[in-house]
């Protein structure tokens, strides 16, 4: 039920001295579980609720989840408050803490003063031109999957770009030649990441995990067989004290004077790097972080090209023109920008993140609206980045949207694929630099097929997957094929 207008509720200050006065914007009238049986109510499925408070309440919006003020935010301008310009007044902590079941304190988990330190200590590792390295190996993993394929074979292109980008995240991670250590780490994750979405789905999943219920077992052991190849890595690479070029040869030779927060197994344990346990929680982090939500664009953006074949068949002479048949290389991203273009008109469509939570940590203003210490704050890149008010004809896949011109009019978080602010994905130019090469590797090869009668439908998880497998057959293309590389 709609409350038509923001509400003004008096209440005690955190000092608990004057009672203090809050104005809540316009939303849902009872708590929310009590909505059970309407449409827009569905437990996995939040995008309908989001959806039905942008559209009936505008820009901001409030409901209650038990004792939990939630206002979820369709405004660029306040996005960016949030994210930016009153970024001190917010944490993620509340929003993640279940993650930290797998994650421990990893960048994305990590609060304050502590994570500030491992964002300075990692950001080498992402600078442009050490990503640039990478290069070479994520077109190596392309060219060695385009090889696998058989003219007319039809797969689920999900799975494909899972176990691509998986193994260009580990080979970045870990160089040289860890092929069957990365296949064992292939099984790991993929046990883990089937039950840790339901898992974080869990209030207090971090409290059940010691219970002996089979499917709870089986996320304990395989983390345990997960940690002990990275620490084994890990171990190895302290031993040759080589630098591969690899996220980890960085990661470990990064300097670190602190101590985690509440534990003393992070402490340091050689004088100038990471303890052990850190790295093991950053280099899980980034690959997790880094695999999975490439392999959703990608998978988005083969879909979108099947059924936009112009845009499949300019971006085809783009890649045809740039590379006359070799294997793109670093040098070649700037020549493939409708390819980019493409890229980020799928991201736009479907973000791979497509939603984000703050949690105040005192009273906040914003916009006309004054809000507790508490309260949690949503919005998402698939509501806002689908609305009408942002975009012309929203639903349209249209690359053009994003010429250097289009970018440069756009109003800012009105498209923010990669969240903002200082907690900004540090992964963004290793994401752009994988999403065009994939692409332009795959592409100058195949073109992908949608086996017609699939039904097409999103499942926002921690990223935002297809809900069912992605069925495509892959057609080899004529042209130039006879002079490729490979
Ligand atoms: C298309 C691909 C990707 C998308 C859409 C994406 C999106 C995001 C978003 C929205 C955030 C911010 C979350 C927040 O503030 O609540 C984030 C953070 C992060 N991302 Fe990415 N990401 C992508 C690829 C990657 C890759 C390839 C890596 C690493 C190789 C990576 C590593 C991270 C890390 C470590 C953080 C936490 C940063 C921090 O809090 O300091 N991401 N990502």
């Amino acid at each position: 039920m709609a409350s038509p207008s923001p509400s003004a509720t008096p209440a005690q200050s955190n000092s608990g001295r004057e009672p203090e006065s809050f104005r809540f914007p316009p939303g849902l009238q009872r708590n929310l579980p009590l909505y059970l049986f309407r449409r827009f109510f569905r437990p996995g499925n939040p995008i309908l609720l989001f959806e039905h408070l942008a559209k009936t309440y505008g820009p901001v919006s409030h409901y209650k989840l038990g004792g939990s003020n939630i206002v979820f935010i369709n405004e660029p301008e306040l996005i960016r408050e949030i994210l930016v310009t009153q970024a001190a007044a917010f944490i993620k902590e509340r929003t993640q803490n279940r993650m930290k079941i797998l994650l421990g304190e990893g960048l994305i988990t990590s609060e304050g003063e502590f994570h500030m330190r491992q964002r300075r200590i990692a950001a080498p590792a992402f600078h442009r031109q050490r990503i640039q390295a990478y290069a070479d190996m994520m077109v190596e993993r392309g060219a060695n999957m385009r090889g696998t394929w058989q003219p007319g074979q039809t797969f689920d292109m999900s799975a494909a770009m899972m176990e691509l980008t998986l193994e260009i995240v580990a080979q970045t991670l870990f160089a040289t030649d860890v092929t069957a250590a990365i296949r064992e780490i292939n099984d790991e994750v993929n046990v883990i990441m089937r039950l840790y979405n339901y898992l974080i789905a869990l209030p207090r999943a971090e409290s059940y995990l010691r219970w002996p219920i089979p499917g709870l077992m089986r996320f304990r052991k395989a983390r345990a067989r997960l940690d002990a190849q990275v620490y084994r890595m890990i171990a190895e690479r302290r031993a040759s004290n080589e630098d591969r070029g690899d996220l980890l040869s960085m990661l470990m030779a990064a300097r670190d004077e602190g101590e985690a927060p509440g534990d003393k197994e992070r402490k340091p344990s050689a004088p100038q790097g990471m303890s052990d346990r850190q790295l093991r929680d950053e280099v899980i982090t980034i690959f997790l972080a880094g695999y999975e939500t490439v392999a959703n664009a990608l998978t988005w953006t083969w879909y979108l090209l099947s059924e936009n074949p112009a845009a499949a068949e300019r971006m085809r002479q783009e890649i045809d023109e740039a590379l006359q048949g070799r294997l793109p290389t670093l040098e070649d991203v700037p020549h493939l920008r409708y390819t980019e273009m493409v890229f980020a008109e799928s991201m736009r469509l479907y973000p791979p993140a497509w939603a984000m939570g703050r949690q105040s940590t005192q009273v906040v203003e914003l916009g006309k609206y004054r809000l507790p210490a508490g309260t949690y704050f949503f919005f998402s890149q698939y509501i806002l980045q689908r609305s009408v008010q942002y975009y012309r004809e929203p639903l349209r896949f249209d690359p053009e949207r994003f010429t250097p011109e289009q970018k440069a009019v756009r109003r800012r978080f009105s498209y923010f694929p990669f969240g903002g602010g200082s907690r900004q994905c540090i992964g963004e130019a290793f994401a752009w630099m994988e999403g065009v090469l994939i692409l332009a590797t795959l592409a100058q090869r195949w073109s992908f097929h949608m086996v017609p009668g699939q039904t097409v439908d999103v499942q926002p998880k921690i990223t935002l997957r297809p809900k069912y497998p992605m069925m495509m057959t892959a057609k080899e293309r004529s042209v130039n094929s006879a002079r490729l590389e490979m």
